[in-house]
């Protein structure tokens, strides 16, 4: 595994920056998703958010990519095109998408992702609600790990840890998707380490002042085998079972964690785990 990139105070801010806009292009899609729009129509609020604020897409392009943010819905666990599909109530979609600024002559990147029911929550049956919030909750319970935690595996401890306390409140259990992981980030969008969702075998890196990471679990209704579609992209749960998807890029500092990609640095998020992030602005 190449060199995980540590980051400056400095350099951390510049993230801050980018986080931000990745966190108003987030308002901008919650705003404008209901049931009619399409998914393309989505992408555009998506570019023109990132154009207002001066940044750049640093998804569209990626590896071919061809737009600013992935729509998933329903089915679709990740990666989804936005194309001409028209969104009804009671879809399942999560939104993934980032930017960056540049700084001192470099690319300085956000990544996030979240997931919402089109419609409102009570527009969906119980279980895609609750699937929603399974996914958000280990999202939260891993960043708050990382607070006080020794090693990236945390992330993986605390998204099985959230997955079973919840067979037993809501009585099943969702999957966790294995095929894709979280990332470090910084001068690019993917970097060292990989940050795995789920418990795994080997030694994992220790944590360090000045990473910065993309936590982002992907739970399932169902099974967790993952079947990419013709376009190289979409990628699809075989058992067409619901998907989910939530994400954030979080700092470890010297003095705690900050959550650059949400607008309080994660306060709200973090407070039922007893943690208080750093807030850098
Ligand atoms: N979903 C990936 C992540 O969050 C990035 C998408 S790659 C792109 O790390 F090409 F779709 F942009
Ligand atoms: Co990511």
């Amino acid at each position: 595994m190449s060199r995980i990139e540590l980051k400056t105070h400095d350099q951390v801010h510049y993230m801050r920056r980018a986080g931000l806009i990745v966190a108003d292009i987030h308002r901008a899609l919650r705003e404008a998703a209901m049931p009619g729009i399409t998914t393309r129509e989505l992408d555009v609020v998506s570019a023109d958010t990132i154009a207002a604020h001066g940044a750049t897409s640093n998804f569209l392009g990626y590896m071919g990519y061809p737009a600013t943010v992935c729509i998933s819905v329903n089915d679709t666990i990740v990666h989804g095109i936005p194309d001409d599909r028209v969104l009804v109530a009671g879809d399942i979609v999560s939104f993934d998408c980032g930017a960056y600024i540049e700084a001192d002559g470099r690319q300085w990147h956000g990544d996030a992702a979240f997931t919402m029911i089109i419609g409102g929550d009570d527009a969906a049956p119980l279980r895609r609600q609750q699937l929603n919030a399974i996914t958000e909750e280990s999202m939260w319970a891993a960043l708050a790990g990382l607070a006080s935690a020794r090693r990236v595996s945390a992330v993986g401890e605390a998204v099985e840890e959230v997955v079973d306390d919840h067979v037993v409140s809501d009585g099943w259990e969702a999957g966790i998707i294995e095929d894709y992981t979280g990332h470090g980030i910084g001068t690019a969008m993917h970097q060292a380490p990989d940050v795995l969702n789920f418990r795994a075998r080997g030694i994992s890196p220790k944590l360090r002042t000045g990473m910065v990471l993309a936590v982002e679990p992907m739970l399932t209704a169902g099974d967790i085998e993952t079947v990419t579609m013709e376009d190289g992209w979409t990628t699809k749960t075989v058992d067409h079972s619901d998907a989910a998807h939530w994400e954030h890029t979080i700092a470890l500092l010297e003095n705690g964690v900050s959550v650059l990609t949400a607008p309080d640095a994660g306060a709200a998020g973090l407070a039922p785990y007893g943690v208080t992030p750093v807030v850098l602005d």
